[in-house]
């Protein structure tokens, strides 16, 4: 029981990362690259923000007429909901309105709009954005929250950490547009998985991936306490954390998802790769349970292999669908059928371990791969 407590007071503090501008910026820019009118006449929602101070909220306000938005809707989560609680001051944005309540202002989320221009300037922009408490706690999950999803046509957010799964269900469930930023953790959740081998949710244009030498940045509340490497303080006291693995999920279109792999052929790894594990052999390693080869560098999949092929999970941020179909993944059972043998107690100890993944032969013993997508090129290619 204390375990489960300090397991969820720990994933419940990773809910507290907050998206910088800079991510945001670069982020739409690639969407906008491929279709300059992908938010224009749209309805955005940010769920899950904190629109006095969100990046969120801040970047699609000040650039509200730039995307040709039609609203704008962002809403908060209530403090006294956090599940990690903060040392809650309500700020001066809000204490100073006339209907500022001490009460709500901890119980309840609070929602900001801006479709017009309110302050008569001829320009709709950040200055327009009205605000109002929400009836309930702004849970994304609840009745008022979800009316809002509904009228939307895109949602963007950075969503709790710890609810990504039930996150990525209510947008589908309501089939809409999105962009949230996620883990490649996610990639081989049995709820998301399947998302992706179909083509309906895919990453984004960063996805794990280290920018000058970093991974994808969040600023942390000041009372995040500093461990580890990937924690600092900036000159101007501001906390930030580095994420391996952090990057975004979308069903928005953008380029870099039909830019193909540059690949070689199989003999040409076998003579040029770079990895010491290709170059030199003479085949790749076939799967002693599933009717595929073994890849294990992404950019060691040989170009002209029509097979099955086993490659590692962050193939999936160079998953161009033109090029490779994905027909499955090896750490489950049999479920997109290309298993070929159940490991039993009578074949190795080892059984349960080789059963969950693809096992291959290293010197003449069973070993298990990390976790592999299987793909194939597509037909056409
Ligand atoms: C990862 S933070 C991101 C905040 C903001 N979107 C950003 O990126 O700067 C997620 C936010 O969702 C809030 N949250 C947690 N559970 C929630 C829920 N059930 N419904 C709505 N928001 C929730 C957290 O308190 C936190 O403020």
């Amino acid at each position: 029981m204390a375990n489960t407590n300090l397991a969820n007071a720990k994933t419940a503090k990773n809910d507290e990362f907050y998206t910088q501008y800079n991510d945001i910026q670069k982020e739409i820019n690639a969407y906008l690259d491929y279709d300059p009118n992908v938010f224009r006449g749209k309805t955005v929602l940010l769920p899950c923000d904190d629109p006095e101070w969100s990046n969120f909220t801040k970047f699609f306000a000040q650039n509200f007429e730039l995307l040709g938005l039609k609203k704008l809707i962002s809403t908060s989560y209530a403090p006294e909901s956090k599940k990690y609680k903060i040392p809650y001051e309500p700020t001066l944005f809000e204490t100073q309105q006339p209907y500022f309540d001490n009460d709500k202002s901890k119980t309840h989320g609070k929602i900001f709009v801006l479709d017009r221009d309110v302050t008569g300037d001829n320009r709709i922009n950040i200055e327009d954005l009205q605000w109002q408490y929400l009836e309930g706690d702004g849970d994304f999950r609840s009745r008022e929250i979800r009316k809002l999803r509904d009228e939307a046509d895109i949602i963007v957010t950075n969503p709790p950490f710890s609810l990504f799964r039930e996150f990525v269900a209510w947008i589908m469930e309501a089939s809409k547009k999105f962009l949230i930023i996620g883990n490649i953790n996610a990639v081989s959740y049995k709820e998301i998985f399947p998302l992706l081998m179909g083509n309906k949710i895919w990453t984004g244009n960063r996805f794990n991936e280290r920018v000058n030498g970093k991974n994808m940045t969040f600023f942390v509340p000041d009372y995040y306490e500093m461990k580890g490497t990937e924690l600092y303080v900036d000159d101007n006291g501001n906390k930030f954390i580095s994420v391996a693995g952090t990057g975004w999920f979308t069903n928005l279109e953008h380029g870099r998802r039909h830019a193909p792999l540059k690949l070689m052929t199989m003999a040409e790894n076998f003579k040029h790769s770079k990895h010491k594990e290709v170059r030199g052999r003479k085949e790749y390693v076939h799967y002693e349970n599933y009717d595929a080869i073994e890849v294990p560098f992404a950019d060691a999949i040989p170009r002209d292999y029509e097979g099955i092929m086993g490659v590692p999970i962050s193939f999936i941020s160079k998953y161009c669908p033109e090029q490779f179909e994905i027909l499955g993944i090896t750490d489950r059972g049999n479920q997109y059928g290309i298993k070929t043998k159940e490991y039993t107690p009578q074949d190795t100890p080892l059984y349960g371990d080789l059963n969950r993944r693809a096992a291959i032969l290293v010197d003449g013993q069973l070993k298990s791969t990390y976790a592999r997508i299987l793909i194939r090129k597509k037909q056409s290619q």
